[in-house]
Order: C-alpha cells, then sequence, then structure tokens
C-alpha cells in the first residue's frame, strides 16, 4: 500500500458527509487536501474541522470550465474522490426534465469533467475514484435516474481503467450511511426512516461516514486495485 503523506487528494463534494470524512482521513494521514462544493458557508464550516492541512474551493462540479480551471491551477494531483451529489425521487420520471438533468449534470458529466481535466495533470501513480450507490445494483421505487447515474458512473470508471491507464479508477459503492443526505431527503422523519432500514440490514445499523472513508483511502493506495466496483453496504445487497 503506497502512502497519502504529502500527495495531493481532491475532494469534489468534500465539504460533508462521506467526501468530508475522507477529508479527515486523508489529513491524518499526512496528504494535502483541496475540498470543493457549491456552499461557500458549507465550505468554511468544514474547512473550520479540517484546519489548516485543507484548502477549500467553491465551484460546482457540473460547471465544465470550473472544473478545467481547478485542475488547471491545482497542478499535478495524486488522488481524486468524486463525491458530489445526491438522489432524485424520481417515481415514474414524473419530475421536471431539468431535475433531471441537474442530477445527471452532476454526477455522471461532473465525473467526465473531472477525469477529462484532472487525469491530464495527475501524477502516474495516482487514482480517480467515483462515488455511486447501491441503487446501481438494487433498484427501488422512484430510483430510476438514481439507478441510472450511479449505473453509467460504475461504467465510466470500468472503461476509464483502461483509457487512463496507468492512473487508476474506481468506484467506491455506499449503501445507507449516516451523513446529512438524509436531512435533506428525509427531514422530520430522519431518525424514523433510518431506524427502519438498521434494522433490515445485516449488520443491524446503517454505516458512518468514517467507513467509508476508509474505503475511499484504501482504493487511494492500493496500487492493484483499478477498475473495481466497492460496495459498502452493512450487506443491503444481500437482504
Ligand atoms: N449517504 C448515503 O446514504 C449515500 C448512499 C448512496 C450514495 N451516496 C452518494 O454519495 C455521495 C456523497 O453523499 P453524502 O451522503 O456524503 O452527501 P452530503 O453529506 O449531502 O454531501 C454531499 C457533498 O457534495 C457537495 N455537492 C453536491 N452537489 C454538488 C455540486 N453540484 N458541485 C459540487 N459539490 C456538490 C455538497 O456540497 P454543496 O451542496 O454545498 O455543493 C456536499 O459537500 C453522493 O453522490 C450520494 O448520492 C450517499
Amino acid at each position: 500500500m503506497s502512502s497519502l503523506k504529502d500527495c495531493l487528494v481532491v475532494i469534489l463534494g468534500g465539504s460533508s458527509g462521506i467526501g468530508l470524512a475522507t477529508a479527515k482521513a486523508a489529513l491524518d494521514e499526512g496528504a494535502n487536501v483541496v475540498i470543493t462544493g457549491r456552499s461557500a458557508e458549507r465550505l468554511a464550516r468544514a474547512k473550520l474541522t479540517l484546519g489548516d492541512g485543507a484548502r477549500a474551493v467553491a465551484v460546482d462540479s457540473a460547471n465544465e470550465e470550473g472544473i478545467r480551471q481547478l485542475f488547471a491551477d491545482l497542478g499535478p494531483v495524486d488522488h481524486v474522490l468524486c463525491a458530489a451529489g445526491a438522489p432524485v425521487a424520481a417515481k415514474r420520471l414524473q419530475v421536471d426534465t431539468a431535475v433531471i438533468r441537474e442530477a445527471l449534470d452532476i454526477r455522471l458529466l461532473g465525473d467526465i469533467y473531472v477525469a477529462k481535466y484532472a487525469a491530464p495533470t495527475m501524477r502516474k501513480n495516482g487514482s480517480i475514484t467515483f462515488v455511486a450507490g447501491v441503487a446501481a445494483a438494487r433498484p427501488y421505487e422512484g430510483s430510476p435516474v438514481t439507478t441510472a447515474a450511479c449505473a453509467a458512473v460504475e461504467g465510466l470508471a470500468r472503461s476509464l481503467a483502461i483509457d487512463l491507464a496507468p492512473l487508476r479508477v474506481n468506484t467506491l459503492r455506499p449503501g445507507y450511511v449516516d451523513t446529512p443526505l438524509w436531512d435533506r431527503v428525509a427531514g422530520a422523519q430522519r431518525e424514523e426512516y433510518i431506524a427502519k432500514i438498521a434494522k433490515k440490514l445485516l449488520v443491524g445499523r446503517i454505516g458512518r461516514p468514517e467507513e467509508l472513508a476508509d474505503a475511499a483511502l484504501f482504493l487511494m493506495k492500493n496500487g492493484y486495485v483499478t477498475g473495481t466496483t466497492l460496495t459498502i453496504d452493512g450487506g443491503f445487497l444481500l437482504v
């Protein structure tokens, strides 16, 4: 396993949840970390938690020029994690097409922009990790857009692993994880919703962001892993 010490690790969507936990874990291993997100306020809060080793840049992953500029400014990068995104409830696709397009812009095109503009500047033993979700393998009611986006990202990673080699490209596929995302999705029913899911999982609880961060660091550091989708889901795909 290679070390992250003094590596430059860029985390798109690093101001909250899985991205923020990964930023903390990378800093603990001695990396220099850049986090991104849209909200300057959320980025400032995250930066306070992370301390001096982290830089925060406000950029929308759906903005091609913003992503191009980010990697042009940063210079050689070692590892990138793309954690920006959120599920979209779209039962029978009865949701405004603008909402569908935005979701695909962030998750699929956002990941494409990262690969397009980061890869040429990345060090040879570096890696790109996309964050998808278990919806790719196990759709649920209302998930067609989320499932399509996650499955497309997994395919993108496998294909880019070939095109960009020796750079490694992988996908992290989380199951249910306790992050601020669920404040927005479930609102006041958050705890009830999470408890219901936890009961069904083989491990009896939903995941912690730190557990996903641990997996993200594994994908960055293990030089033999490429073109892989790593599921971290407490057994969700089996129940
Ligand atoms: N938590 C789960 O249970 C779960 C399960 C499966 C998959 N996932 C996926 O894992 C990823 C991370 O989820 P999370 O739970 O950590 O969510 P989170 O706590 O809501 O964090 C999402 C992060 O992405 C950023 N972001 C969102 N849209 C962005 C955009 N257009 N450009 C740049 N940054 C953007 C957010 O900041 P701003 O809003 O300020 O931009 C925030 O930093 C998401 O793609 C999510 O769908 C999560």
